[in-house]
């Protein structure tokens, strides 16, 4: 399975690609997840990528195609991966296909999670992570069992930098510009599946299995 998940900041798509990941038994690759850990390792990818993800902007195609030609070079992407926030650019898109067409593959499905802005930004101003393994709570709808602690680890549940309001404002703009015509540019390759995000976690995550079996009915394997 070469699935990408688009969808706004708060659209839940590090919740599904978790999930869909176990599911289809292959790598979950989130460029967001790459650049915070490079920015706490204080790495030379996370010193030139800090300041684009402070401030809720795109960090340089460039840097992200590196980035990415390195993780699909690894032998757990033999089987396919769940893309989590790349491609955002026309560029990425581009770039992924040529990385794709080098080793004869393409990818099954684009799978879009819609959600309204009002929702977004009430997810993602709720949104809590653990500092220890990373994993996602949300304040409002999957809370902690003990406050300020991690389910799984007990490690220490932190607000990401970027998750205040003023950046969540300003990632839902750049989402709009730079992310969205993405849509276009898989519907035009006949793989684009759009999908609702409203409602609970198991829900969508069922909308997007339906919609990739039905996506692959139709001849995308
Ligand atoms: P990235 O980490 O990719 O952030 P994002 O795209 O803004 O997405 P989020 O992680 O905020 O949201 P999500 O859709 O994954 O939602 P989640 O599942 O967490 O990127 C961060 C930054 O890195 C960018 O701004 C940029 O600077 C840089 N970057 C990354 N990739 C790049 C690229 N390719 N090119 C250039 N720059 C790049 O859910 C959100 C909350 O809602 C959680 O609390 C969750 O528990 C809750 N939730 C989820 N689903 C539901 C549901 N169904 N019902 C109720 N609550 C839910």
């Amino acid at each position: 399975m070469r699935l990408i998940l688009l969808g706004a900041p708060g659209a839940g798509k590090g919740t599904q690609a978790t999930r869909l990941a176990k599911r289809y038994a292959v790598p979950h690759i989130s460029t967001g997840d790459i650049l915070r850990e490079a920015i706490k390792q204080g790495s030379q990818l996370g010193a030139r990528a800090n300041c684009y993800v402070r401030e809720g902007k795109l960090v340089p195609d460039k840097l992200i195609l590196e980035l990415i030609r390195e993780r699909l070079g690894r032998g757990d992407c033999k089987r396919g991966f769940i893309m989590d926030g790349f491609p955002r650019t026309i560029r990425q898109a581009e770039g992924l296909n040529h990385l794709l067409e080098a080793v004869n593959k393409r990818i099954n499905a684009a799978v879009s999670i819609e959600a309204d802005q009002n929702s977004l930004v009430k997810r993602l101003s709720a949104r809590r992570v653990c500092s220890s393994c990373g994993r996602n709570y949300n304040l409002l709808t999957y809370p902690p069992k003990q406050q300020g602690i991690c389910d799984l680890c007990g490690g220490g549940l932190i607000q990401r930098e970027d998750d205040k309001e003023e950046t969540i404002i300003n990632r839902i703009r750049v989402y709009d510009k730079e992310t969205v015509p993405l849509k276009d540019f898989y519907r035009s390759k006949g793989v684009l599946k759009e999908v609702d995000g409203r409602g609970s976690v198991k829900e969508v995550f069922q909308r997007i299995v339906d919609s990739l079996n039905n996506r692959l009915s139709e001849g995308g394997g």
